[in-house]
């Protein structure tokens, strides 16, 4: 490898990056990036003077900085005036127009996208400085950690000056995920993708910042070698070089085009996978914008126009409890049906019970309610109480009547008749069903509760009873589907493992990963509930915390559900009907980079876990489910959680990003 190849594999990633987050047209395989990303990695680990700044490798992140260094403009950046409804925007238009005298103007119309302004500068092609507006004079620089931002390349495809403006994201669905791993690990929720967006650039640790997914979209030229006469060919000009722009800048040239474009986004804003909070109109030419001018504070030529809040007002008509898988008892607000911008909300989420005593909130009471694109909608707080009664957290699962519990030190309630509670029943059965435990084809949660309220099913051990005659007797069931859902559930008896088995059950904490090293010492089933039997609680709690990424927490939980009368009756009616499936030998690959190595992977990484397992487990490593002495590495993705980490600190356990795994399979 010569340095030369070494700046063609550059260039060549940077491009495959850029076909991908600013052309939407990627031209390889996600595999053979990969292995192009890891070919890197290795050269530059074995040459690390080579490395250069516009590397994607540098979008990992790297060191922390201990504060960021202020740049001052010379020209202020100028912030926008908004309008709120279309006599405003009216007001606008003819200003213009008027200012303009003879000439007639041509508008972009394009999303105000809601995220954190950046302005990127670029000398020779090269990413110099991305700095924030901070107060319009100066900004800081934040170049390190928006080179880990997703369409924000090292390098454009021509070696040209230009400084551009836009703005950083999150994503709603990505959003949406974070806050799902957080409720998951009993972590407060964010907010809103803004505010998340512009907390993770402003983070001082790029790393940190690398474990977000944000995304860029670009939409002023400010300076640069553009010979462009208008806003849109310069912003094309942009594009060509490598830059993602939004697809969704329209023109308009007549108050009635104008006025019906903004109209048609009424009911496009929610299908954009990003937040909006309104439309950007800006006149197009640059010898009319500098004909209009600009005020002390905006240009002349441009405005902001505002959608309506998307906040309004409702009853609370009842409060429903949730009752989860493992028994996590929620509430739920259940709202007098309202329009929010076009759909209709009549739920809304409450989190936790300390959020429903924190807002005081009762039957009647009218609340002011947030929808956020699709994220679930909030209750921020009453504006008019009804005086009436306050809603109470229970003290009694309202299924089963058992005496709801908190565990120690988290926000959750919850039921822990597991097994006799017939809301988790419910939860239980369609869990073991579902797709990556037992994969039971055709058993969805419709047919499960169709089953439990028909009595035919209770626990998941009589599903291997059921048979194609009672299911016909069915509603919505016929001859074929009855006879495909009893082969769909021997099927499953016949392909499972004991490892999926064992995940399927839903024991606490005992998933695939920790699942897999239990079932492999096992065997089965039947091997596992006679070791149970032949011990006593603290010695069979020792030999399972013998297993490599086995602990305390997660071997009591195991032990607990097998002396657990309802749970030791339900092993031995699956038992009785067959359903015994052994945990295949896994070859153990002895020549590979990670041999002798165990991992614990945790956190969102560029591919599903599953296969950075396979990678690893494919170089001789080991992977298990949580840190312990034994543990060598902890591979940490996006927004890991701080459990995690805190206990690979206290046991000595090194923390390494995807980057640096791959470096080690590389054996580099
Ligand atoms: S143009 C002088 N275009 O909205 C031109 N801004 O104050 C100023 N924004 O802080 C900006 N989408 O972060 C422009 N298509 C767009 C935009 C946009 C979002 C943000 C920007 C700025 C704020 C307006």
């Amino acid at each position: 490898m010569t340095h030369a190849a070494y700046l063609a594999l550059v260039d060549e990633l940077l491009e495959h990056n850029r076909r991908y987050y600013v052309d939407s047209a990627p031209t390889i395989s996600d595999v053979e990036y990969d292995r192009k990303s890891k070919q890197l990695d290795q050269i530059e680990a074995a040459n690390p003077s080579w490395v250069v700044a516009w590397s994607p490798s540098q979008r990992i992140g790297h060191a922390p900085i201990s504060e960021f260094v202020k740049v001052e403009r010379a020209v202020p950046m100028l912030s926008l005036d908004n309008s709120y409804n279309l006599d405003d925007l009216r007001a606008f238009y003819d200003r213009v127009v008027k200012g303009l005298g003879s000439e007639t103007p041509i508008f972009s119309v394009e999303p105000k996208i809601d995220g954190f302004g950046i302005e990127l500068t670029y000398r020779a092609g090269e990413l110099v400085l991305a700095a924030t507006r901070g107060d319009g004079k100066i900004g800081e620089d934040v170049t390190a950690n928006a080179r880990t931002v997703h369409g924000v390349t090292g390098k454009l495809r021509e070696p040209i000056d230009l400084v551009i403006r836009g703005e950083i994201y999150i994503r709603k669905d990505d959003f949406v995920a974070i806050n799902a791993a957080r409720v998951a690990a009993n972590e407060e929720e964010y907010k809103n993708p803004r505010n998340l967006a512009s907390g993770s650039i402003k983070q001082l640790d790029p790393r940190e910042v690398a474990k977000r997914p944000m995304r860029t979209i670009l939409y002023e030229v400010v300076d640069g070698e553009t010979v462009a006469r208008g806003h849109l060919e310069s912003l094309a000009l942009a594009k060509r070089v490598g830059l993602p722009i939004s697809e969704h800048n329209a023109t308009a040239t007549t108050w009635d085009e104008l006025a019906a474009t903004i109209e048609s986004w009424q009911n496009r804003r929610d299908d954009l996978p990003y937040e909006l909070d309104g439309l950007v109109i800006k006149v197009d030419a640059f010898e009319q914008r500098a004909q209009l001018g600009t005020t002390s504070k905006f240009p002349r030529w441009a405005i902001a126009y505002k959608f309506p809040a998307r906040q309004v007002t409702t009853i609370i008509l009842d409060l429903e409890i949730n009752i989860g898988r493992t028994g996590a008892v929620t509430p739920v607000a259940i709202l007098e049906p309202v329009d929010v911008s076009g759909t209709t909300v009549s739920r809304a989420s409450l989190h936790n019970w300390d959020q429903v005593a924190r807002l005081g909130l009762g039957k009647g009471d009218r609340v002011l309610i947030e929808k956020a694109g699709e994220i679930i909608p909030q209750v921020l707080g009453i504006t008019e109480s009804s005086g009436g009664a306050r809603f109470a957290t229970p003290t009694e699962c309202p299924v089963c009547g058992t005496t709801l519990e908190r565990a120690e030190g988290k926000v959750v309630l919850a039921c822990t008749n597991r097994l006799g509670c017939p809301a988790q029943q419910l939860r239980t059965i369609e869990f073991f069903a579902s797709r990556g435990q037992m994969n039971i084809d055709g058993l969805g949660e419709k047919i499960v509760e169709q089953l439990v309220s028909a009595k035919l099913v209770s626990d998941v051990a009589d599903l291997f009873d059921l048979t194609a005659a009672q299911l016909e007797k069915l509603e919505r069931f016929g001859k074929s589907s009855a006879k495909n859902l009893i082969a769909g559930i021997a099927e499953a008896k016949k392909t499972a493992t004991f490892s999926r088995l064992l995940s399927a059950l839903g024991i606490a904490n005992v998933g695939r990963t920790v699942g897999a090293p239990i079932a492999a010492k096992y065997g089965s089933l039947r091997a596992l509930r006679d070791a149970v039997a032949a011990k006593d609680s603290a010695a069979f709690v020792a030999e399972l915390c013998e297993i490599e990424g086995i602990g305390e927490i997660i071997a009591t939980a195991v032990d607990a559900y097998f002396r657990d009368p309802a749970a030791a009756a339900l092993v031995d009616k699956l038992l009785a009907r067959g359903v015994d499936p052994i945990e295949p030998v896994a070859a153990v690959n002895t020549n590979g980079n990670l041999v002798g190595k165990t991992f614990v992977v945790t956190g969102t990484l560029s591919k599903p876990r599953p296969e950075v397992q396979k990678d690893i487990e494919a170089a001789g490593g080991k992977v298990v489910g949580s840190v312990s002495k034994k543990t060598n590495y902890l591979v940490a993705g996006a927004d890991v959680g701080q459990a995690k980490t805190e206990a690979a600190t206290k046991n000595g356990v090194a923390i390494i990003s995807e980057a640096e795994l791959n470096a080690l399979i590389a054996g580099s």
